[in-house]
């Protein structure tokens, strides 16, 4: 099996020559440029499928050929793509059933891109036959060092073939109607199914409120993705297979389960665009590194950062430019949380088309005496101070469970109310963990628990099969668990544990939940503990307390008294319950203690507001980053050590932090 190892630390971005191929000129000059700003790794060929095969069966390649020799000649090398992220107009205009159908069933025209049908035969056939000749062609040329396949999967298909993929996906899965209509209940209604033929996938216009349907097309949308992304990777690893294989994968996209699809490459890759300036850096900062946190975990290795921007994206309601200084912290963020590779979308601005106003390294006026350029520049020196952290990764103890398929479930659910919150909740407890300067994984229900010491399963409403069980183990073994409000309802398949919520969990948490109050926005209620009061809001569980002590107690309404915060000592470990979402002031203090309990590591003692930090070790050696988001200095005591970036040692000692700005300090074990 190849593996994810780049032997250098990779920057560039997208590079799409095949839009300049009447200009010798700035292919050439695109060359200089990127020597120019310290780029070696270009994505080659994303959306050049066209250009390659311009008719049918007709493969022109010779181009490609003398983009990839250049690179190679100047020392910069390429991950090659495979063009299935849009498809010529010859091809859906011949065999439309390569063309997308929406959930109403109407099929759509050609144009856009991300549209393919994921079962088509027709389809699958051309791009294993384009995947197939790319590398058979360029499998071995030196300039490639891995392939980039396809862009951003997304989306759906519902045409007849879908369906057909879909009930076969039912049968595989339920084996017997009985079983799909008794996990699905599907006496509710008189939904019940008497041949696999009346199954279709959900619709506005059909059956959208059968939530053991959603769920199941949901697992089925990723299946057949993760399908189709295996049949492209076929033939290259017939004619290549030393090289890994890689995705580009979206911000909290919800509609795959990453953790799935990314089971058959070889290493993860992110596209980042983060809204700096709406609100402050450190909050953007956080969603950033749970997202790049999420990247990791996905193959328990280092990722690329394959897309992001170096000035301003096009497509965001209001597009700001990166304030100086913030192009060389949000890239080392990356890099910071495990990011092998800073890349970009895209290497030189497309004149023409709906992306000419994104930013790119090369802009319109084509040279280098840009602001952007320095900015890039910038990081390309800064990576070359660090080639030591490639393949390094955290050791984190403390784990974040944010599972997608606990997403869906939590989503389509009815009541107790419409808005669960379940990503914002999340936020606040990953913020509250990183505020203790401490490395945090965020993993889904299937990841393995064993590594760490403390895990928070915030609103974990869907229990997976054995997660409950391994959970359990994981308290009993010493772990520190904590879980939240709206946890343990159902089981997979969407149906209620029956006997008491949190179901399966009732042994590790020690209590049992009554019922859930709902809160308006805007409505709290408030958790009393150790003499202090706490705000909560969204929702608050009735719980009875078994073997868990109560720590804390709600303030108000007719539930005022009873337990909203308990601690249930299990084994050689103790799992926690907040029946609510209690304010950020509580969960910082609340994770402070639980961190010294569980015996996390921390990176910082005292880490200043905007100030953030993530590690990567390898060895004996931790690379530590601190990066301050805030606009104000802070002051931090760092370890003593190397100072990577201002190339100088240190000593143990206080030192102060400009705004917008990273320091990198290198060191053996302690
Ligand atoms: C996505 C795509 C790119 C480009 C950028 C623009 O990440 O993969 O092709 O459209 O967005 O930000
Ligand atoms: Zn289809």
């Amino acid at each position: 099996m190849a593996q994810f190892a780049l032997p250098f630390i990779g920057h560039g971005g997208d590079y799409n020559p095949d839009q300049w191929r009447d200009r010798p000129d700035i292919l050439e000059e695109d060359i200089r440029l990127m020597k120019l700003s310290g780029c070696n790794l270009m994505s080659v060929g994303i959306f050049a499928w066209t250009a390659l095969e311009p008719r049918e069966g007709e493969y022109d390649m010779d181009w490609l050929e003398q983009v990839l020799d250049r690179l190679h000649q100047n020392g910069i090398s390429a991950f090659l793509a495979t063009p299935s992220g849009a498809r010529p107009a010859w091809m859906s205009r011949k065999y439309p059933q390569v063309l997308r159908v929406q959930p109403d069933g109407k099929r759509a025209l050609h144009g856009g891109r991300h549209n393919h049908c994921f079962t088509s035969p027709v389809y699958r056939n051309f791009v294993r036959n384009m995947n197939s000749a790319l590398a058979k062609r360029f499998g071995s040329h030196p300039a490639v060092v891995g392939w980039h396949i396809s862009n951003e999967y997304g989306g759906e298909c519902h045409c007849e073939l879908c369906q057909e993929a879909f009930r076969d996906f039912l049968k595989a899965r339920y084996g017997t109607l009985d079983a799909l209509n008794h996990a699905w209940w599907t006496g509710f209604w008189s939904k019940t199914y008497t041949d696999w033929a009346e199954l279709h996938s959900p619709s506005p216009i059909g059956e959208s409120a059968l939530h053991g349907l959603n769920l199941a097309w949901q697992r089925f949308v990723t299946e057949q993705t993760k399908n189709f992304l295996s049949a492209e990777i076929v033939p290259i690893r017939e004619y290549c297979p030393e090289l890994p294989v890689t995705t580009n994968l979206m911000e909290f996209y919800g509609q795959l389960n990453y953790f799935e699809l990314a089971k058959p490459i070889d290493f993860a890759s992110y596209d980042s665009y983060p809204r700096w300036g709406e609100g402050d850096y450190a909050r953007t900062a956080l969603k950033v590194s749970f997202n790049f946190d999420i990247m990791r975990a996905l193959k328990q290795k280092p990722f690329a950062l394959m897309e992001s921007v170096p000035s301003q994206v096009n497509w965001q309601p209001v597009c700001k430019l990166k304030k100086p200084g913030m192009h060389l912290l949000s890239s080392l963020q990356a890099v910071a949380h495990g990011a092998d590779t800073v890349m970009y979308f895209q290497w030189r601005m497309s004149r023409g088309g709906s992306e000419k106003f994104h930013g790119a390294v090369v802009s319109h006026a084509g040279h280098e005496h840009t602001r952007t350029f320095r900015d890039v520049s910038a990081v390309g020196d800064a990576l070359q101070k660090l080639p030591s952290v490639l393949g390094a990764m955290p050791n984190a103890k403390a784990a974040l469970i944010f599972d997608t398929e606990n997403r869906w479930a939590l989503d389509d659910c009815q009541g107790p109310r419409r808005e669960k919150r379940l990503l914002e909740t999340a936020l606040m407890h990953y913020e509250a963990l990183k505020r203790q300067g401490i490395d945090v994984d965020v993993i889904d229900e299937t990841c393995d628990f064993s590594a760490y010491s403390l895990i928070c399963a915030p609103m974990l409403y869907m229990l997976r099969p054995g997660v409950a069980e391994r959970l359990t183990q994981f308290v009993k073994r010493g772990g520190t668990l904590v879980c939240s409000q709206f946890t343990g309802r159902v089981d997979e398949d969407d149906l209620c544990f029956l006997g008491g919520f949190p179901g399966p969990l009732r042994e590790a948490l020690g209590l049992w939940i009554e019922e859930t109050d709902a809160l308006y926005d805007g409505e709290t209620n408030a958790i009393l503990t150790n003499g202090n009061s706490y705000t909560c809001d969204t929702m608050c569980d009735l719980i009875h307390a078994e073997s868990a002590e109560v720590l804390g107690t709600y303030a108000e309404d007719f539930y005022a008294g009873t337990p909203a915060l308990t601690r249930n000592r299990l084994g050689a470990g103790s799992a926690y319950y907040i029946a609510s979402r209690p304010e950020q002031r509580f969960l910082n203090a609340f994770y402070a203690r639980l961190t010294d309990e569980a015996g996390v590591p921390r990176l910082i003692h005292t880490l200043p507001e905007g100030v953030q930090v993530a590690s990567r070790a390898k060895g004996d050696t931790t690379t530590l980053f601190v990066m301050n988001f805030g606009n104000a200095p802070a002051v931090v005591t760092l370890p003593a050590g190397r100072d990577l970036l201002a190339n100088q040692d240190i000593v143990d000692s206080e030192c102060e932090l400009a705004p917008v700005s990273i320091r990198v300090i290198q060191y053996a074990a302690r």
